[in-house]
């Protein structure tokens, strides 16, 4: 019933948020805690490159893996646009295995959170920890969804071309305490001319994690010297206010 990252997405995702457009301030954040990084880097979940490439620009030698071929394919284009070649892998990251290893793996913007499943979430974890040179250290943002409203429907519309135009519905559909997810689903839909053209309908699932509990997650997999900082301010302690966490931890 679901797309996900599929075209309309993609497209409206490469339209609202271009190349280098910092979200929060994450590319400037990650790009001074990777600052001196030497060996290989792999970002999780590159998507179209918005993150990937203001790295790659700075001389940071980074792969990057994704499981949706249209916006991998985005990525292409917008790096070829620019002479950068990186290694781009389609793969799904909870069983991922490539030939390198690297110096830092990382995932920004609340990314990992898309993983909905505990199992899958763990094996992603194990797989980026196995990837990793021993030293090598794990970067990854979580979000605490603090402001959710379920019923809550947000509607944006956005005029691609002079005939072109994405609308998106955005529902929040339901908040699962125990299992501690929030649902929204999204619509998108294409016009042309004021005709609709297409479609996409995508769940949205945001998994959360508690502070503590995550610490207990990295270290069950053998992370060490953990830390987690607020708001892209580096060991910035976290509070209730916060709804963004990055996560650092070292494989030893
Ligand atoms: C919000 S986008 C972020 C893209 C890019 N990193 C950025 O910051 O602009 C999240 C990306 O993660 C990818 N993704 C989510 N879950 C994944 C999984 N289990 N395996 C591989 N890719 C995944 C999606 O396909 C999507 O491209």
């Amino acid at each position: 019933m679901y797309s996900y990252y599929g075209p309309i997405c993609t497209e409206l995702y490469d339209f609202t948020k271009p190349v280098g457009f910092s979200l929060g301030g994450d590319i400037e954040y990650y790009l001074e805690r990777l600052q001196g990084t030497k060996g290989k880097i792999l970002e999780a979940g590159v998507g179209s490159g918005r993150f990937l490439i203001p790295l790659l620009e700075k001389g940071l030698n980074v792969d990057g893996i994704d499981y949706s071929p249209e916006m991998l394919a985005s990525c292409q284009t917008r790096c070829a646009e620019r002479g950068l070649k990186p290694n781009l892998y389609e793969g799904n990251l909870s069983n991922f295995s490539l030939d390198s290893k690297y110096e830092a793996v990382v995932m920004s913007t609340g990314s990992f959170c898309l993983i909905e499943n505990p199992k899958d979430a763990l094996d992603a974890l194990r797989c980026m920890y196995n990837h990793l040179i021993p030293g090598g250290r794990l970067i990854v943002d979580l979000l605490l969804p603090i402001d959710w409203k379920t019923g809550e429907i947000d509607s944006s519309y956005y005029e691609i071309s002079k005939e072109e135009g994405i609308s998106l519905e955005r529902k929040a559909v339901e908040m699962n305490w125990v299992d501690q997810y929030t649902l929204t689903v999204l619509k998108y839909e294409k016009w042309k001319n004021g005709k609709l053209i297409d479609t996409e309908l995508q769940r949205f699932p945001i998994r959360w994690y508690g502070i503590e509990e995550f610490q207990h997650i990295l270290t069950s997999i053998g992370f060490s010297d953990i830390t987690c900082s607020a708001e892209y301010v580096y060991n910035k302690k976290p509070s209730k206010e916060h709804s963004l966490f990055t996560f650092e931890a070292v494989r030893k």
